[in-house]
């Protein structure tokens, strides 16, 4: 089997576990960044010459010229964010960026987010979304209706599929009783302007990367959310529209299946979700108070606060088994820091059951009940450590616990935001 030198960096929760952090702290070891799923209902930020950006859309290695960044066919391109943030880093004087867009993958226009919206406060159950029309740019790519960055650049083709989607589109609205009527002219102006700014960014990105790893060159995947908002192996239907899984990216790169050669599974030291779903191991008092407040756990794209819940070992079993994990890296263990008692979830029992996985169907989550190991917590402030041996005991405790219950080895553990602050327990890459 072939050995490529890459790295995949999936979330092993539900989104926001500090992804951003733990893929910039490679990323510029890396000659290639590759996203490979989602759109820019990701975000996270990035401080680069004493200023923060941040970034929805672009791969982390875009303020390094000499990493070559991806947008593989598996993102949803939204060409208005997309143009928003290359003007934002040039007017930092972040001009000569390395960027590569697939010329298959799909794009997101502004009635996809219109009918995000809408869809949102229409369903009897809302499923939250970040309304960035993620979902619907998947359906219509699903429904084989919608438009790929290649499409842009044949006049006749894209007047006749834009033409065809908003008619499409105006009809849904006149049919949920809708006023709004979707612009086919202003639409179609601002393709072709967006067209010229991108047009030296589009290449076929399949052939790009395959060269890269067969050169054996430094290949970063980059996940954005997490492995349990996979639309096939997350809580459905509280999900995004794409796979977050590395299982997933030799499809949304166009690679080989044995392209990705190690995967990092971030997960916080606790649990986060934003919006609706389950979250078993959910807990509110003035410790969740006190991790969200420290931990600064409200959403990056949305500002939306988020729901708090202990380490649950049963997420990672499953992360492991449908993504493959090689190590994890935890992050904001700080953040744990004068809690007394840690609760780790360590099985989940229905009955007298217990569960091999997490249940299939949201509404099963009811009858689920957490068994929790309680270890003693840490005073000392960790911020400072240089490695694991420096942590107190209690928090090494915690590590090894979170090793021993989710069967993957902690290979890397982050105690604040700064790179330095990242430490490796075994070396990575
Ligand atoms: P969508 O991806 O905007 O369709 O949203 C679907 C679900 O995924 C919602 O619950 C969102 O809050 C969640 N979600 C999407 N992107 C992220 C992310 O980057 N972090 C955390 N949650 C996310």
């Amino acid at each position: 089997m072939k050995k490529y030198n890459s790295i995949a960096i999936v979330g092993t929760q539900w989104g926001d576990e500090g992804k951003g952090k733990i893929t910039n702290y490679f990323a510029n070891r890396a000659d290639y960044v590759v996203r490979f799923q989602g759109g820019n209902n990701a975000g996270h930020s990035i401080i680069y010459n004493n200023q923060r950006f941040g970034l929805h859309l672009l791969p982390s290695g875009i303020f390094d010229k000499n990493v070559k960044n991806v947008l593989a066919n598996g993102v949803v391109i939204d060409l208005e964010g997309l143009l928003n943030e290359i003007e934002s880093l040039s007017k930092a004087g972040v001009n000569d960026i390395s960027l590569f867009i697939s010329d298959r993958a799909h794009i997101v226009f502004p009635y996809h987010k219109e009918i995000d919206t809408l869809q949102e406060e229409n369903r009897k159950a809302d499923i939250g979304t970040t309304r960035q029309g993620i979902g619907p740019a998947y359906t219509d790519k699903v429904s084989r209706i919608g438009i790929r960055i290649i499409d842009l650049y044949d006049d006749d083709y894209l007047k006749e599929k834009l033409k065809e989607n908003i008619e499409e589109k105006n009809k849904l609205f006149e049919s949920m009783g809708i006023k709004k009527k979707i612009d086919f002219d202003k639409t179609y102006k601002f393709a072709l302007e967006a067209r010229e700014k991108i047009k030296h960014y589009v290449v076929d990105s399949s052939v790009l990367v395959y060269k890269a790893l067969e050169k054996r060159k430094k290949v970063l995947f980059e996940g954005a959310q997490g492995i349990l908002l996979c639309l096939d192996h997350g809580t459905y239907p509280f999900v995004t529209s794409s796979s977050p899984t590395s299982s997933s990216i030799p499809l949304n790169v166009g690679i080989p299946s044995y392209s990705v050669s190690q995967t990092i599974g971030v997960t916080k030291a606790y649990v986060t979700r934003v919006g609706k779903g389950a979250l078993p191991t959910e807990f509110e008092n003035e410790i969740s108070e006190k991790i969200r407040e420290v931990g600064k756990e409200y959403g990056t794209t949305t500002g939306r606060a988020r729901r708090i819940g202990w380490f649950d070992a049963t997420l990672i079993k499953h992360a492991k088994r449908v993504s493959g994990l090689t190590g994890l890296s935890v992050t904001l263990l700080d953040v744990l820091t004068g809690i007394s008692e840690l609760k780790i979830g360590i099985n989940y029992t229905m009955g007298e059951h217990i569960l091999e996985s997490i249940p299939a169907s949201e509404k099963n989550y009811n009858e689920v009940n957490v068994s929790y190991i309680v270890l003693p917590g840490w005073t000392e402030n960790i911020s400072k450590v240089k490695s694991f041996y420096d942590l107190p005991k209690n928090a090494r405790k915690y590590l090894e616990a979170i090793e021993n219950y989710t069967g993957v080895p902690v290979v890397q553990f982050s105690v604040g935001p700064k790179k330095e602050q990242t430490i490796n327990i075994e070396n990575i890459w």
